[in-house]
This record gives C-alpha cells, sequence and structure tokens, in this order.
C-alpha cells in the first residue's frame, strides 16, 4: 500500500505559523508519528511552496500510487491547474485542511479542488490525515 503525502505552500511552516490555527507541532513530527502508527504503508511526502511544482507531484505519484493526501493550503483557493491535475490522475484524492476553512475568511470558502476529490476532512486539525490514510486503506480493503 503506497500513499504520497502533497502538502502546499506555508506548511513547511507548521508549528511556527500561527499556532492558534494550525497548533505547534512542525509536520515532520506528525509525519513520524502517522509512519509508526500504519507499518503497513510505504509513505512518500512531498511538500512545495510552487505551485507548478505541486501539479507535477500530483502528475508523478497519481497514476501509480494507492491513495494521495493533499493539503494544496492556499492554491486549494486559487488553483485551477491544482483541480485540473487531480481530475487528471487515476489515485484517489482525499483532501485534509488543518483548520475549518468553511469557518474563516469568505474566500476560504472557494475551493478549486473539493470538487474533485473523493472526500475532504477540514478543521480536525492534524488528525485529518491519520483519518485520510485510514479511508484510503478501508477503501483498498
Ligand atoms: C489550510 C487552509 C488554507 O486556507 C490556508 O491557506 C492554509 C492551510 C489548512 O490546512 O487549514 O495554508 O489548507
Amino acid at each position: 500500500m503506497k500513499i504520497t503525502i502533497i502538502n502546499g505552500p506555508n506548511l513547511n511552516l507548521l508549528g511556527k505559523r500561527e499556532p492558534a490555527i494550525y497548533g505547534g507541532q512542525p509536520f515532520e513530527a506528525y509525519l513520524d508519528k502517522l509512519t509508526a502508527l500504519f507499518p503497513e504503508v510505504e509513505f512518500t511526502y512531498f511538500q512545495s511552496n510552487v505551485e507548478g511544482e505541486l501539479v507535477n507531484a500530483i502528475q508523478k505519484h497519481g497514476f501509480s500510487v494507492d491513495g494521495i493526501v493533499l493539503n494544496p493550503a492556499a492554491y486549494t483557493h486559487t488553483s485551477v491547474a491544482i483541480g485540473d491535475a487531480i481530475a487528471a490522475i487515476t489515485s484517489p484524492v482525499v483532501e485534509v485542511h488543518i483548520s475549518n476553512v468553511r469557518g474563516r475568511e469568505e474566500f476560504r470558502k472557494l475551493s478549486y479542488v473539493s470538487g474533485v476529490v473523493d472526500g475532504s476532512i477540514t478543521g480536525l486539525g492534524l488528525s485529518g490525515y491519520e483519518l485520510a490514510v485510514r479511508w484510503l486503506l478501508d477503501r483498498n480493503k
């Protein structure tokens, strides 16, 4: 079982960035716990602040892995290219947002991603990534 986690812009700053919204834990520390929790899963992790690099990663993994867990961060609300890339691939995609984007600013309510993914998890903190992995495992049974 292969799962790729893709994080978008500014998620490299988790732990330092607006901790009241995004929590105090760096993603790498969380990823260590996640990989320990699912020894049967071969994880790959990619983070970029660059839109085209995220499109490249979706294309690269999206025809071979058993699932993608994607937090496109701010590009969720702006990127037709990321929405098109998700629509183009065959691997299932779960969209994760750490914060509850529906309860925040108006501009965060627009998503170019939600309509083309298999499902979305928002507002449950980093646990959203674990829930996404559990769903992908169940789907593969
Ligand atoms: C986010 C929500 C986005 O609106 C924001 O731009 C992010 C992170 C989240 O995980 O809550 O950078 O995707």
